[in-house]
């Protein structure tokens, strides 16, 4: 058959994969570039990837996926600039490896390195990524302000994410897109905490683009409330984007069986389909759609939170063959 992913979806919206430089080479090379039109770098341009000690940056990984997307013109979604997790200790301690505080000096150290990481990664790759997530999962809705207790609040405040941003169109310039990022958006505590610091910050005037849904779903979350999701951001100026999309099928997050139940691949099928109608509803404020993997094999649920052989939460299984997911967006009816 000739069926394709992208091909399908191509009067909606581009369709990206979260891959490492492994999936440069065939046979996942050649499965991407049938059904795909972009990536995103699953780790290689995380910030403890690209400066694992203060002032030696390290583009190798990402350059090589750059390479790869500059040879097969493939769109590039930046991840990520600032984030609590996966940024090297060294960026929140002082020269003795002490923690910083909140004095004056400690803040001012804090944003000239988060200024010379953001002004490094826009040195290197200009305007080839169409977007960044500039600050990644920083909502908590159980705070009153909506924001995380991050290492960034903690010492910067809640004013981090407008420098943050500031920093970043300096830095990149308008024709990347800016986005804030983030996971269970879904929920409407979430939602209604993230929409609020949203639209404070384009208040205060700060040049953000973008929401980023991560979307890691499971069976038994309503389509409708990712439906909700996308109604209730339409409200802002902001563009979306479906950033880390996955399906889990454990019923628990400690669920481990050897191998997926067919049953489960089968109502995955469904809730692509109606997933996917969702997404197609929302094509006019929808930037792109991005899986969180290529294939079973290599999706990060397979070992988080715990180790998980059945987990199957993407479009095709650990052979790239396509499975009741892939039908359900391909041929829904
Ligand atoms: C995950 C990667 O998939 C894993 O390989 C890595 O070990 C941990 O990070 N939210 C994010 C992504 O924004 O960066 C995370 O990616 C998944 C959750």
């Amino acid at each position: 058959d000739i069926s394709s992913l992208h091909e399908e979806l191509a009067e909606h919206f581009p369709l990206g994969a979260a891959i490492d430089a492994r999936e440069t080479s065939d046979p996942s090379a050649e499965l991407l570039l049938r059904h795909f039109d972009g990536i995103t770098a699953e780790n290689h341009m995380k910030p403890e990837e690209i400066q694992p000690v203060e002032g030696t940056f390290t583009f190798d990984a990402a350059d090589e996926l750059v390479a790869f997307a500059d040879d097969h013109d493939l769109r590039v979604y930046g991840h990520t600039l600032v984030w609590h997790s996966q940024t090297a200790d060294w960026v929140f301690e002082d020269a003795d490896g002490n923690p910083l505080t909140d004095s004056p000096e400690h803040q001012q150290l804090l944003l000239d390195r988060m200024q010379t990481h953001i002004e490094a990664v826009a040195e290197r790759y200009g305007d080839r990524m169409w977007a960044w997530d500039v600050v990644n999962e920083a909502i908590d809705e159980s705070q009153d302000d909506g924001l995380r207790r991050s290492e960034w609040y903690r010492i910067l405040g809640p004013d981090y994410l407008a420098h943050a941003f500031h920093f970043a169109r300096d830095a990149f310039g308008p024709d990347v897109q800016l986005y804030l990022n983030d996971y269970n958006t879904e929920f409407p505590a979430k939602r209604e905490a993230m929409f609020q610091v949203v639209s404070d910050l384009l208040d205060a005037g700060v040049p953000l683009d973008g929401v980023g849904h991560q979307l890691h779903l499971n069976l038994v979350r309503p389509v409708a409330m990712v439906e909700d999701t996308l109604e209730r951001f339409r409200e802002l100026p902001v563009q979306q984007a479906v950033t880390e999309l996955d399906v889990s099928i454990s019923q628990t997050a400690e669920e481990s069986l050897p191998t997926a139940p067919p049953e489960r691949l089968v109502r995955q099928g469904y809730y692509f389909r109606d997933l996917f109608d969702v997404l197609r509803a929302y094509d006019d404020v929808l930037t792109q759609v991005t899986a969180w993997g290529l294939h079973d094999g290599r999706s990060w649920l397979r070992t988080w939170p715990v180790d998980r052989p059945h987990e199957a939460p993407l479009f095709f299984d650990d052979q790239l063959q396509s499975k009741p997911a892939y039908w359900g967006v391909v041929d829904p009816d």
